[in-house]
């Protein structure tokens, strides 16, 4: 009995010391670095700026992400964006959901290489001149056209051919965007929608893009990647 009652106090002390060693380690763990080990990789690293332009822009988006009063895309996703912008050379991205235009600056820094534009789309005024006040500032005011109103009237004025369309607005509406946009996706284009998780995606807007046989699309982390097939 009196060994049981030692042994109990020996591992009682053991995991003490080991509650306190951990939290010690977590207490003195960095803190997260922009866009770094968001969720589901600790392999994850912030992105590391090849000239004064790139800083400044990340440095414009640390700041917005700062005073951030809207959703905004996670600034892994917002890297994504540009990764697939600039790895395809878009030259006329279509974004439905500017908000205060922080996704639309990723998309923005592809976009100074490519030579190509956005447009996106807001319904919001408010948001909408707050968009428009950051994307002057990160000089971006030239290759971002934001149209104010909404978004499933405004787009039916589009006629040029998309190499990606990324929406980010109400998600009831999805289908509809689709619907209206899928013609002018060019082949080999892409479409993508995000808070694309069982909570928040339209059943009807992802049948839309997974029965399609013109379509391949995946879903990952709440973004869904929708190729437009040749
Ligand atoms: C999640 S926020 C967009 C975030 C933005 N893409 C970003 O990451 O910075 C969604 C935006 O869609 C806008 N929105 C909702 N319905 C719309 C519509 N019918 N037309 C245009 N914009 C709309 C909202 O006002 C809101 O600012």
């Amino acid at each position: 009995m009196k060994n049981v009652t030692r042994s109990t106090i020996v591992a009682a002390g053991v995991i003490g010391i080991l509650g306190i060693l951990l939290s010690n380690a977590l207490a003195q763990r960095p803190p997260r670095a922009r866009g770094a080990g968001q969720g589901d990789s600790q392999l994850q690293k912030p992105p590391v700026p090849k000239d004064e332009n790139e800083k400044k822009i990340l440095g414009i988006l640390d700041d917005i992400r700062a005073r951030q009063q809207y959703r905004n895309v996670p600034a892994q996703d917002g890297r994504l964006l540009r990764l697939l912008a600039q790895s395809m050379n878009a030259k006329n991205i279509i974004e439905i959901g500017t908000s205060t235009g922080y996704s639309g600056i990723w998309f923005g820094m592809a976009l100074q290489k490519t030579g190509g534009k956005l447009t996106t789309f807001e319904i919001d005024a408010q948001r909408a001149a707050t968009a428009r006040a950051n994307f002057k500032r990160a000089g971006m005011a030239d290759i971002i056209t934001l149209v104010e109103g909404d978004a499933h009237e405004k787009v039916t004025a589009l006629k040029d051919p998309i190499d990606i369309l990324f929406l980010d607005a109400d998600k009831e509406g999805y289908v509809d965007y689709l619907d209206k946009l899928l013609p002018l996706i060019r082949p080999g284009g892409l479409i993508i929608g995000h808070n694309i998780s069982p909570r928040m995606a339209d059943p009807k807007y992802m049948e839309a893009i997974t029965s399609n046989p013109n379509l391949e699309t995946i879903v990952r982390t709440e973004v869904s990647l929708t190729l437009k097939k040749g």
